[in-house]
């Protein structure tokens, strides 16, 4: 079949790799795609938060099947346009989306079933924001309602810091004048992966993210700069309560109200003594979560989404070996502030690139035959091991062969499931 893939970043190139090693796969595009992609599959230039040039591109080129990498799309209705079309896309509707393009419309559904959240408050005016938050302990949590690329969420300390992200958030900084307040949830965060085609959830993998700039988890928050798969806090007994508890009433809630939710569901969770809590979801894969869970599923991860995407989750199995990924983002100096662009990096044709080793291109080009930072975050370095320790030392051995004096990167990634 022929496979297009929407997005440019780590997640998509892993996407790709993944699907391109099924024997069902005969053609992949990834539009925009990026450096990396391009050395595995064809890379086309197209508008993808536009679903009618998507669907027009995908009926032009033959494309059976579709997956949408990130949520811009999805809440534009390129999933949508896609189906009104007839061809088969991975990714949930717009309707749906609004799982993750609103918090307030995600919390209302956990109140409607009861799934466990925090407490909150939903406003869309300061004065009534302030009163709220007058009563409320310490920290508070303050969320900007709609995407804000990770960048929309204030952990409060003080109630300056509290006013300070509200005043934000009313003068439009984030581009929405609406507000969650939340309380703040103790615990030790996971994100766990769910497919669901509207009725069936099935499980695929869990994963720890590394939010802060710099080691020991300081600094400010990015997209995340590094991952590892299994999280070891997500036990069995866990992963069944925040099915039981979470995942399942509230997807049964979306197909109830006529927006059924099909695609991958991204189920951010704190977990405090084995009892899980919905912090947000999200709709598509993490990225660098996706590189970890592509690793450790390879080219099954095909089959699962065409499954997703045709309803038949119910007769689906996903196959596991007791393995662990690991993924070592390397940024550009200055993310996740100003940073330049086209340094060049080498070392990367000598690397080992097999199921065991990879180095996922997000943020890269190609100038005068060399490859060139073209991103923040530039390089998602990743391996697989039987243990996180061994799958660690080959990721960092990996990272020390690259030669790119401009980009850095964690050197704890792990710290957490190895500790
Ligand atoms: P969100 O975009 O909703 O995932 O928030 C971004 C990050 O802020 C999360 O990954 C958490 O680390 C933190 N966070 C969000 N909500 C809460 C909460 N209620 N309690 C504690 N931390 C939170
Ligand atoms: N790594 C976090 C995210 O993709 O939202």
């Amino acid at each position: 079949m022929n496979i297009l893939i929407l997005g440019s970043g780590g997640r998509e190139h892993a996407l790709a790799w993944a699907v391109q090693q099924n024997p069902k796969c005969d053609r992949l595009v990834v539009a925009p795609g990026n450096a990396g992609i391009a050395q595995i599959a064809e890379c086309a230039a197209l508008d993808i938060l536009d679903g009618a040039a998507v669907a027009g591109f995908a009926d032009e080129e033959s494309i059976d099947f579709v997956i949408v990498g990130p949520e811009a799309p999805l809440a534009a209705g390129v999933s949508d346009a896609l189906t009104a079309a007839g061809i088969a896309v991975f990714g949930p509707s717009a309707a749906a989306a609004k799982l993750e393009a609103s918090k307030a419309f995600t919390k209302e559904i956990c109140d409607a079933v009861g799934a466990p959240t925090a407490a909150y408050g939903r406003f869309d005016d300061l004065d009534a924001a302030r009163a709220y938050l007058a009563d409320r302990p310490l920290p508070i949590v303050i969320k900007a309602d709609g995407l804000a690329a990770g960048k929309g969420v204030t952990v409060a300390a003080t109630p300056e810091e509290a006013e300070g992200a509200l005043t934000d958030i009313f003068s439009g900084v984030h581009g929405t004048a609406e507000v969650v307040i939340e309380d703040f949830l103790r615990g030790e965060e996971a994100s766990f992966f769910c497919l669901v085609d509207g009725e069936t959830v099935l499980p695929i993998g869990t994963a720890q993210d590394h939010k802060r700039v710099g080691d020991g988890d300081t600094g400010p928050n990015t997209g995340g700069m590094g991952a590892y798969s299994p999280a070891p806090v997500m036990t069995a007994a866990v992963e069944t309560r925040a099915l039981e508890e979470i995942v399942r009433p509230t997807m049964a809630e979306m197909a109830r109200r006529g927006t059924p939710m099909r695609g991958v569901l991204f189920v951010g969770l704190m977990i405090e003594d084995g009892a899980p809590s919905l912090v947000e979801y999200n709709v598509r894969f993490g990225d660098p979560e996706c590189q970890c869970l592509m690793m450790r599923l390879g080219g099954q991860a095909l089959d699962l989404m065409l499954a997703c995407a045709e309803g038949r989750l119910d007769a689906a199995q996903v196959h596991w070996a007791e393995d662990h990924a690991i993924c070592v983002v390397m940024a550009a100096r200055g993310y996740p502030g100003a940073y330049e662009k086209g340094s060049v990096i080498s070392g990367l044709d000598a690397l080992p690139r097999d199921s065991r080793n990879m180095v996922f291109h997000a943020g890269t080009a190609r100038a005068e035959g060399r490859t060139v930072a073209a991103g923040g975050r530039v390089l998602g370095v990743t391996a697989r091991g039987d243990a996180l320790a061994e799958a660690q030392t080959r990721a960092y051995a990996m990272v020390d062969a690259i030669d790119w004096e401009d980009g850095f990167c964690r050197r704890d990634i792990g710290w957490r499931a190895l500790s």
